[in-house]
């Protein structure tokens, strides 16, 4: 696949700083063991703590940097966000869902912890990111209340909640590639979009100058989405870290196009991500080498040879 175009050549140092001050500030939020609920507790850090790639939040703290924020008042709300991905997949890979057995490299959460306390963690750690917005010192009340409403709009029957109910129980529709981008669209696209709008926010940008980036978001989410699905049909749990074949016989870009037209139609959606911040005047160059991040992270998942690397080498 061919990559964005962007110069990279700084980019990737900057992602591993941003990598390092999430994976710090996660681990500050992460609740300690001692005291009352350990289980409950050790659930949570040990899928909130692991080795996830840290997309969102990465892209969050990015987006509000490239706008002349400061990365430092946008990581409470890149690392809520981060916690509603980890609640959530802590949710999918349960036995009455995607019945997954691995997730990041190591048992899944409710195969470590127990089903019971996997859907307690999960509903901890949504409600906990959520007190963490609240709680932000860092952000304007105006501005917290609108991530508060964007968070629960990217959960809620619009968003990931919609989107995997979709996802679980449209099986045996005929999807064409579009409908299945609606879909895609809640399941995945609206916390990516959500990450954009958050970071703009927090940097200053007004409400009504919000669209390009949005539209940036759903396309950005639809690439990982579409890779996602191809790497469940061709990739390697060893480097994946995720059971392969997890989501044979739903409507995945890989059931319904070729390898090939899949691979082109992620393409496509990343030229169209960063076509939509032309009009906006946003320079697109720390969005291209997020989107290079996201296509590398894919090829290097398709080789059997390589050993799985927490954060997709970041
Ligand atoms: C997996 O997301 C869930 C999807 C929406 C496809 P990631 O591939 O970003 O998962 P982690 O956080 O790196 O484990
Ligand atoms: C999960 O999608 C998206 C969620 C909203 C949890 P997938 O089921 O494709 O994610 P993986 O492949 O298990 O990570
Ligand atoms: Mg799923
Ligand atoms: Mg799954
Ligand atoms: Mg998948």
């Amino acid at each position: 696949m061919s990559e964005a175009k962007a110069d990279t050549a700084d980019y990737p140092e900057q992602f591993r700083g941003i990598r390092r001050q999430i994976d710090r500030r996660l681990d500050e939020i992460a609740p300690d063991i001692s005291g009352c609920a350990p289980r409950l507790k050790a659930s949570i850090r040990y899928s909130l703590l692991d080795s996830g790639k840290r997309l969102r939040p990465l892209i969050a703290v990015l987006t509000a940097e490239a706008l002349g924020g400061q990365a430092a008042r946008a990581l409470d709300a890149a690392c809520a966000i981060e916690m509603v991905h980890t609640a959530s997949l802590m949710v999918d890979d349960l036995p009455c869902m995607d019945n997954a057995s691995q997730r990041r490299g190591k048992p899944a959460n409710h195969i470590a912890h127990g089903e019971d306390i996997a859907i307690l963690g999960s509903i901890t750690l949504i409600s906990d990111a959520f007190g963490l917005i609240a709680a932000d010192a860092h952000l304007p009340a105006d501005v917290k209340v609108d991530l508060i409403h964007a968070l629960s709009t990217a959960i809620g029957t619009d968003g990931l909640c919609a989107g995997q109910e979709r996802d679980l129980r449209e099986i045996n529709d005929h999807a064409d590639a579009e409908a299945l981008a609606q879909l895609q669209s809640q399941k995945t696209g609206a916390l990516f979009v959500l990450c954009l709008e958050a970071g703009a926010r927090i940097a200053g940008l007004e409400r009504d100058a919000l669209e390009p980036l949005r539209a940036f978001g759903t396309h950005a989410g639809l690439a990982f989405q579409i890779l996602d699905d191809l790497l469940d049909a061709v990739g390697h749990s060893a480097v994946t870290g995720k059971d392969q074949g997890a989501d044979l016989g739903k409507q995945t870009y890989a059931a319904i196009m070729t390898l090939d037209e899949a691979e082109a139609r992620a393409e496509r959606e990343v030229s169209e991500a960063l076509a939509a911040l032309e009009p906006a005047g946003i320079d697109p160059e720390p969005f291209a080498a997020f989107l290079n991040l996201v296509l590398q992270a894919y090829q290097s998942q398709l080789d059997p040879g390589q050993a799985r690397q927490a954060g997709a080498g970041l």
